[in-house]
Parts: structure tokens; sequence; C-alpha cells
């Protein structure tokens, strides 16, 4: 019997980057239920959903992602990132499945000054951050077993809205742009987590009678700030647009973001044996899917 696998969110980045690598998966049949079938804001829509189904895995990819526009809508943002979440989690415990959940680096206040592990401790600065945060507790409170959630960072691809997209297009249009030099972070590649997480539903760990949940960290390797993102996007697609360093504070937005968000990806890689690829080798894949686009 070839596994079933539901997939929420799959016309956002990661759902799409999942969507273009699942097609030649062997013994897995991935389903990608639009908001019309499975509304997370409806807990009748996402009963009825579920109700005359059978799979074995929920992979949720979906989230309120905007984390300025969460600061004024913060009932939003707990409906999809939290409540959603919990009772995402608490089918897959009554139908005894497996549950793999994506969360963020914003569970964290930034204020480290060394890569985060999983069991730093968590300060949110946002509603977001927050929502997220309830989101992970949820899961763990109603999961204890078979249940991954993956933290990641600055997340981009050539779907939908992103840094990398905005700075393409921003570079072609300006001689100069100023950047956020003093939040420091690691980019992800939406195509790679997706890969990851194929990886991880493929691993034999994973598919043991029973695992205990666990958090993981994911993001691609290496470090910079989005002045050292930007300036690596003008030179990998020979934009000539000069980049110029500017701190958080002159840059205000309605949510507060972390200074520093640098995720330590060991376990992950220890747990699932995984290579992850360096930062600026996956921005050159993107922007290659960019332009082949
Ligand atoms: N983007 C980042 O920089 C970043 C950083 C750290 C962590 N993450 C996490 O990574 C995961 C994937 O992020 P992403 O960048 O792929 O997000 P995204 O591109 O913003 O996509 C979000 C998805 O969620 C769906 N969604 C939102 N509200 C919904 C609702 N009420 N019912 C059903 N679906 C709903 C959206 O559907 P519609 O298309 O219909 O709106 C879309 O498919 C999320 O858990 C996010 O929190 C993202």
């Amino acid at each position: 019997m070839p596994k079933t696998i539901i997939v929420t969110g799959g016309s956002g980045q990661l759902g799409q980057s999942l969507r273009g690598l699942v097609g030649s998966e062997v013994g897995c049949q991935y389903l990608f239920p639009s908001r019309e079938q499975l509304d997370l804001t409806d807990s009748v829509s996402i009963d009825a959903f579920f109700e005359e189904k059978t799979f074995d895995i929920i992979i949720n990819c979906a989230a309120h992602t905007a984390v300025d526009q969460a600061e004024s809508e913060p009932e939003l943002a707990d409906q999809v990132n939290h409540l959603a979440v919990k009772k995402l989690a608490k089918i897959a415990s009554s139908r005894q499945v497996r549950f793999i959940h994506i969360s963020t680096d914003y569970v964290f206040n930034g204020e480290n000054f060394k890569p985060y592990i999983e069991s730093d401790e968590v300060a949110p600065q946002g509603v977001y951050g927050l929502s997220k945060l309830r989101g992970e507790q949820a899961v763990e409170a109603s999961m204890p077993t078979n249940a991954v959630i993956i933290r990641t960072s600055w997340v981009y691809s050539e779907f939908g809205n992103n840094f990398v997209k905005t700075m393409l297009k921003l570079g072609e249009q300006r001689e100069k742009l100023n950047v956020i030099y003093d939040q420091v972070g690691t980019p992800t590649y939406a195509g790679d987590l997706a890969q990851a997480i194929i990886h991880i539903v493929n691993a034999e760990g994973f598919n043991q009678p029973e695992f205990g949940t666990a958090v993981y960290h994911y993001s691609n390797e290496g470090v910079c700030s989005w002045y050292d993102f930007a300036n690596a996007i003008f030179e990998l697609s020979a934009i000539d647009c000069r980049v110029g360093p500017i701190e958080t504070k002159d840059y205000p937005t309605p949510a507060k973001r972390p200074h520093y968000s640098v995720l330590n990806k060991a376990k992950i890689k220890r747990t699932y044996a995984m290579r992850i690829p360096y930062w600026k080798e996956a921005l050159q894949r993107c922007l290659y899917a960019l332009k082949e686009k």
C-alpha cells in the first residue's frame, strides 16, 4: 500500500517546493488540498476534510506568515498558527498517524551570541513568533510521540514573495539600495527544506512503530546578514546595484525582529544523517530556477 501524505499550505513557498519534488516519489501519494478544501480558520472545514480520508502523515506547511500584519491581527495569527495546529495534531494523534510541523526562528528573542540549539530558552518578540510557539507547544502536548517539529529561518524560493525576488526586482530599478546589516541569520532555500522533509518521511527512524516527538532546527549552512544576502543576490545575478549597510533602527517595522537567529543544525544532521548545502550554493540554485521560469 502506498503511503498517503496530506500537505497543507500547498500554494506557499514550501508547499510548492514539495509539490515540485514529489512527482517521482515511489510508494508515496501526496495530496495538496487548497484553502477552499481545507480552511484552517474553520474547524468544521478541518473536521470535514479529514473525516473521510485515510492517510499516514500530515505535513503542515500552512501558516499566517505575514509577520508585520500579524501585529494588527493577532486572533487570525493565533487561529492559523496555534489553534489550527492543535486541531491537526489532535487529528493526527487520534488517527495514529505521523505529523511534521514547520516552525520558526522567531520563537527566540535573538539575543544569543552562538547558534541556537533546540533546547535554548524561547522568548518570542512579536505576535507571529508567539503564535508559532503556541503551535509548537500544542503539538508537543497533543502528540508526545510521532511528531517532528522543524524550526527554520529566512525562507526564500522561486515561488511567492520573498527577499530574493524583492531584491532582484529593486536591483533592476535602482542604482543603490540600503539593507539592514545588524540582523544576522541563515537563509533557507525552500527547495532544500522540502528535500529534507522528504528525506525524513523516508527515514528508518521516522518509520519506526513509535518515536518520541522532537524539535529540530533546519536552515542552509553558514551565516550572513540581510546586507550580505543582498550583495550575494546581486553578485550572482550580475546586477549592478550598490548595497548600503543600515541599522535596524533606520528601517522601522511594526514587528520587532531578532538581531541574531542562526540555528544550530547538529541534531537534525545527526538524527537523520543529512547533509545541508551552504547558503550561497543554495541561492545559486534558486537563481537558476528563477531564470528557468
Ligand atoms: N517565510 C519565511 O521566511 C519563514 C521563516 C521561518 C519559518 N517559516 C515557516 O515555514 C513554513 C512555510 O512558510 P512559507 O514561506 O512556505 O509560507 P507562505 O509562502 O506564506 O505560505 C503559507 C501557506 O499557508 C496557507 N494558509 C494561510 N492561511 C491559511 C488558512 N487559513 N487555511 C489554509 N491555508 C492557509 C497559504 O495559503 P494561500 O496561498 O491560500 O494564502 C499558503 O499556502 C511556515 O510554517 C512558516 O511559519 C517561514
